[in-house]
């Protein structure tokens, strides 16, 4: 066990019905105006906006409306969102989406305080020192934006998808209602679970070996993950499936199972975001076809390791076998698993090694992380 700090604010409301408790519970911490950040519709669709506005005008606190968040949020959309917070003196922003919605908001939620371009953030140039605070209603399980500390933007105009990280950036309070999740569609479930296993399987697979209660935390989510979203899958609206799956994902991305785990790295989300920078495609279909290609790679640098998942969550022998098995279970839940499914030329290649290239220097993994080795991992993908 490594050295580690953990400590995670955000407090999670989960259950049937709950979103109706939203004015009521930023009336009681003294919050009279919300930003309310959404997506491209499907919060008007579900009736989920009008029982979260009419909690909010039951409890008085006051909202500006700011709908139209992209799938990948882009950087264009945040900087028009901060003049609108700032405009309206709002005290707090309200997201009610999926990983996008939330993203977008933190990033507003730190931007109204930094007089530079907000980009500043995502580039290392300026560091977050303050933001409003955020609450969220989720309705996509998927990223655990909801309970931890980061942000994703696209920034169209370099083509770059980055991140922000900072404790300023955790909601302060999440609603979880597993119902709102009922008409999330089948493709958007499935990315939901791949995103959520690539979630905990970075560090399993790149930290030092010997942390043994960290793995069973990482391979009861990822059963727990395959086994709900196959359910959801046949059965949408099955609660305690949607409920087991959304609590799933949520804590595979809130800390708890790096905790002393030592140094790891995300390199597959350090390739996929090139994926989506220079396509936009969801996050989670990226990954599908990412991971496997990373792991072909990687299998014979951490054999020991790639042997247990192989062994723990297929019943498999070899690491070799563990890859088919899972690549096979991508299959069978619909999942894309090369690049061609995805829209994306093997020519394209070279392009999208640099640009992961680019970030890996941000994220400090250029060794090994350089564009020759990207390629040659993303022709496993071919
Ligand atoms: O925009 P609307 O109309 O709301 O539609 C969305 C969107 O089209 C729809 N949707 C959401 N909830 C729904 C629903 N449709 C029907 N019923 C519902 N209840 O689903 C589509 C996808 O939504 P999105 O928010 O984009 O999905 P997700 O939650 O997967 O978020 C993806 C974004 O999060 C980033 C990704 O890179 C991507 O930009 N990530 C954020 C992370 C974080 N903050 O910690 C970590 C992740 O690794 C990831 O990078
Ligand atoms: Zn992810």
């Amino acid at each position: 066990m490594f050295d580690f700090e953990f400590h995670n604010p955000v407090r999670i409301v989960f259950g049937r019905g709950r979103e109706k408790e939203i004015g009521r519970l930023l009336a009681a911490d003294g919050i009279g105006r919300v930003l309310l950040v959404t997506g491209m519709g499907s919060v008007g669709r579900s009736g989920l906006y009008d029982r979260v506005t009419a909690s909010l005008v039951a409890s008085g606190v006051d909202f500006t409306d700011y709908s139209g968040v992209a799938a990948n949020p882009v950087l264009s959309h945040v900087v028009t969102g901060i003049a609108r917070a700032r405009k309206d003196k709002v005290e707090a922003v309200l997201a009610v989406g999926g990983g996008s919605v939330i993203d977008e908001a933190k990033t507003i939620a730190a931007g109204i305080f930094h007089d530079g371009e907000v980009w500043d953030f995502f580039i290392g140039r300026d560091e977050i020192k303050k933001a409003l605070p955020v609450y969220t209603i989720l309705t996509l399980a998927a990223t655990g934006s909801e309970m931890n500390r980061n942000a994703v933007i696209t920034n169209t105009d370099t083509r770059q998808k980055y991140s922000i990280s900072s404790d300023h950036l955790y909601p302060r309070l999440s609603i979880l209602n597993p119902e709102l999740t009922f008409t999330v569609p089948p493709d958007h479930s499935v990315y939901g679970a791949v995103d959520a296993i690539a979630h905990v399987i970075e560090a399993y697979f790149t930290k030092e070996p010997g942390t043994r209660l960290q793995d069973r935390l990482v391979e009861s989510i990822i059963l727990t993950v395959m086994e709900s979203v196959e359910t959801v899958l046949e059965t949408p609206e099955d609660y305690d499936a949607r409920a087991t799956f959304m609590w799933a994902a949520t804590l595979a991305l809130n800390g708890l199972t790096p905790a002393g785990v030592g140094p790891y790295a995300f390199p597959n989300h350090m390739i996929e975001h090139a994926l989506s920078a220079i396509y936009n495609i969801p996050h989670g279909a990226g990954l599908a076809v990412v991971i496997p290609a990373w792991m072909k790679w990687h299998a014979p640098r951490n054999r020991e390791q790639h042997e247990r998942f192989a062994r723990k969550i297929f019943g498999r022998r070899t690491a070799e076998e563990g890859i088919t098995a899972l690549e096979d279970w991508l299959k069978k839940i619909g999942a894309p698993v090369r690049l061609k499914e995805v829209g994306i030329p093997a020519s394209s290649i070279p392009e999208i090694a640099a640009n992961a290239a680019g970030l890996a220097k941000v994220w400090g993994i250029e060794e090994p992380y350089c564009a020759r080795v990207i390629e040659g991992i993303l022709i496993n993908a071919v």
